[in-house]
């Protein structure tokens, strides 16, 4: 999402940058304060003023006299306000395009009257284009108004590494093109030299013979040239796939939670796919295609020039129908597509949930809201190709035209004896070959938008970038287990803090229970801790180190984590507990399994180690995953320990043991729980409890109690 238009010349110059001042924010708003349409209006936000300028208007205010910002959403659009003291200011109305945008810029305006600067980004996409005010399906760039570099960059550069291949191809290309060229010229040598009275009929069948070693060699090599591109497709496809993926793997969690699965998965199937086909099906052609055109219209002009330059008339006709629809073409494609990453997704997510739409007989309504969709799909690919057949139609039409105009001012030449009948014949040949070509070149718009189409939606995903940190600049840290919190302030959205100024220092081998109502942000605390998304703003080290200056995975070969939901991966149970140290022996794995109290309950499997758990480990009962998961935190022997929920789904009988492993297995290393059932944390050092965005009580259970706050209701509670 763009929070920093490019300002028209006029607004710019109002802004009368002090020094060292720059602009930080810059949006537009669309609404005035009559409620009618405002243009030409923006919100800018400097390093230390806020500008609202409209038109020769401009209002200004300095950012330290501002106490905070708000931008409050309403119906159909909403309010940026500020307050100065105990008096609320409206500063600016906008639609509701830009609601989310105002939610940025005012959590940037108050970090600013906090006397810090932090850049507060979006990467959320733009709903409708800031250039042309269209709707922009699913990429970050509009399909209409992008310079098409994009696609260009991602082609080139899947290209390179086969630069033989490509010749290879091009070679095979030029070949057909000479052959397909040269039939016309002997076929044209057998009508006007053999075929006449008191013709010979042993010369004919060398001409005949001719001409079929030709048309083989034509077929031939075609054939090779259609494998070896198809061949060069299917690796491309492969490579970017292979990119697609690793890039997959590398992307913040936030960029991969803001888009569908279906969507993602598309990006690696289905548009990689098109690019093998159109190396298979278009790109063969394409250069011979050229090649052959360019000589065809020259022998044509040889042959007979005013003929071919009426032939020619109905290229400029073709090519200007081409060309007219050429964005309207590029568009409709980026529909479908969209359209079909909504069918994916929904697909993806029915399948997913089966077991909840079984059990409430919802089979049926799925059913028929997937027809919706799929019906939709259905509907924008009959318009797509209606709209092809018209537009073959046409062509074909035109094609059809320009024989006639051959056929009759080629004859009357013939009849004047100005031409010979096998000229006339080549000159057929060659026309048909022209109209065959410019009908291929017409259907090639299509064919280049589907591909730069998807190629766009694959460049999105490679271009997003990764902030890859300085690998010098990282270090391998042997955790002793130290944790500090400063300032740490993060949100999902990060206009939306759900965690806001933690502070706390954790020492090593300590254990944290954390408590909390649901929702309050106790599992999006270790997601941090986890280093699944980064801090927006303060800092939380290890062992006085910043977390993002610890190298990835020396960080968590150290880090031991159960999730609240686990997941199994497919495979076996020795393959998901060794996820977490792929070179554990099989003692070790057995070793963890017992800790976990997994041990006695895998044996009995038909399988034992060896079973196989489907996907999400469907076949094993809720509290087994879960103490599979615990053995598959515990065996790389962590620094630190994170259980979100680790014994939520055991039975009163197995949580007692399993707390009594932990006991062991937890001494010497820092470990932070979290629990509902306030018994499980009987034996942390401290408890942190989390309430309003914030640390609301920190200390010993006995402490806590003590205080008779938050803490202290909850175990009232959960005593009686
Ligand atoms: N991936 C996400 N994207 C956006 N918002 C999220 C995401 N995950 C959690 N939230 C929101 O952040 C807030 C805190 O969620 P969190 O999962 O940390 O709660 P919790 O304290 O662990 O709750 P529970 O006890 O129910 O597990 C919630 O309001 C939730 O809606
Ligand atoms: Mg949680």
């Amino acid at each position: 999402m763009i929070l920093r238009y490019t300002l028209p010349k006029e607004t710019e110059s109002a802004i009368d940058l002090k020094d060292g001042e720059k602009i930080y924010y810059a949006v537009p708003f669309d609404i005035a304060e009559d409620g009618t349409l405002a243009r030409d209006s923006f919100f800018a936000v400097t390093t230390s003023r806020v500008f609202v300028l409209r038109g020769n208007d401009k209002k200004v205010i300095d950012i330290k006299d501002i106490d905070e910002a708000k931008a409050e959403p309403g119906v159909g659009g909403g309010i940026l306000t500020i307050r100065k003291g105990n008096a609320w200011e409206v500063l600016v109305h906008y639609s509701s395009a830009h609601l989310s945008r105002y939610a940025y810029v005012a959590r940037g305006i108050n970090i600013l009257a906090s006397g810090r600067f932090e850049k507060v980004e979006s990467n959320e996409y733009e709903k409708t284009c800031p250039v042309c005010g269209r709707a922009i399906l699913g990429t970050k760039n509009c399909p209409h108004c992008s310079g098409q570099g994009g696609f260009l960059s991602v082609f080139l550069k899947m290209a390179k590494p086969y630069k033989k291949q490509f010749f290879g191809v091009f070679f095979l290309m030029i070949m057909a093109a000479v052959t397909t060229l040269l039939n016309p010229e002997i076929q044209k040598r057998l009508i006007n030299d053999v075929l006449k009275k008191n013709g010979d009929m042993s010369t004919a069948i060398v001409f005949l013979s001719l001409m079929f070693t030709l048309s083989a060699g034509i077929v031939i090599v075609n054939v090779l040239k259609s494998n070896a591109s198809a061949r060069l497709g299917a690796r491309i496809a492969s490579d970017l796939r292979t990119e697609l993926f690793e890039k997959y793997q590398k992307l913040p969690l936030s960029f991969i939670n803001d888009r569908r699965p279906g969507e993602l998965l598309n990006r690696i199937t289905h548009d990689t796919r098109f690019i093998s086909d159109f190396m298979a099906d278009v790109f063969c052609n394409l250069f011979a295609v050229f090649f052959i055109f360019i000589w065809d219209v020259i022998f044509m002009m040889i042959l007979n020039l005013k003929l071919a330059l009426l032939t020619f008339i109905l290229v400029p006709v073709v090519s200007a129908i081409m060309i007219s629809f050429r964005k309207t073409i590029s568009r409709i494609f980026h529909l479908q597509f969209k359209k079909d990453d909504d069918v994916s997704s929904d697909l993806q997510d029915v399948i997913a949930g089966m077991r909840v739409v079984k059990c409430y007989g919802k089979e049926k309504d799925e059913a028929d809201r997937f027809k919706v969709f799929a019906g939709e799909l259905a509907q924008i690919e009959k318009r797509n190709e209606r709209f092809w057949a018209m537009f073959d139609l046409i062509v074909s039409f035109l094609m059809g035209m320009g024989v006639v105009i051959v056929v009759f001012f080629g004859g009357s030449d013939v009849l004047k004896g100005d031409m010979s009948a096998g000229e006339l014949y080549q000159f057929i040949t060659y026309t048909l070959l022209l109209f065959q070509y410019v009908g291929w070149l017409g259907r090639l718009p299509r064919e280049i938008s589907r591909l730069t189409s998807s190629l766009e939606r694959i460049y999105d995903i490679l271009a997003q970038n990764v902030d890859e940190k300085d690998e010098e600049k990282l270090v391998d840290l042997d955790i002793k287990g130290e944790i500090t919190f400063d300032h740490a302030t993060f949100g999902y959205k990060s206009y939306q803090p759900v965690l806001e100024d933690i502070n706390a220092v954790i020492n090593p081998g300590e254990m944290i229970g954390i408590v909390g109502a649901s929702g309050t942000g106790k599992s999006t605390l270790i997601n941090l801790l986890m280093r699944l998304y980064e801090t927006d703003d303060g800092k939380i080290k290890v062992d006085g180190t910043d977390m993002k200056d610890i190298r990835r995975k020396s960080y968590h070969s150290q880090l031991g984590v159960v999730l609240q939901e686990t997941f199994l991966f497919s495979g076996t149970i020795i393959d998901n507990i060794k996820f977490s140290k792929p070179d554990a022996t099989i003692s070790e794995i057995i070793r963890a399994a017992k800790l976990a109290n997994a041990h006695d309950f895998i044996s009995k499997l038909p399988d034992g180690y060896n079973t196989y758990v489907g996907e999400k480990g469907y076949t094993l009962s809720g509290g087994e995953r879960q103490r599979i998961a615990i053995a598959r935190a515990i065996l790389p022997d962590p620094k630190i320990l994170i259980l979100d929920e680790a014994t939520a789904s055991l039975d009163t009988e197995n949580e007692f043991m399993i707390q009594k492993a932990l006991e062991r297995l937890t001494s010497g290393k820092t470990t932070f729980a979290i629990a509902h059932r306030l018994s499980t944390l009987n034996n942390a050092d401290r408890i942190m409890v989390i309430d309003g965005h914030r640390i609301a009580e920190f200390g010993t259970q006995a402490e806590l109690l003590e205080r008779k706050g938050i803490y202290y209701n909850l175990y009232t509670a959960q005593m009686q």
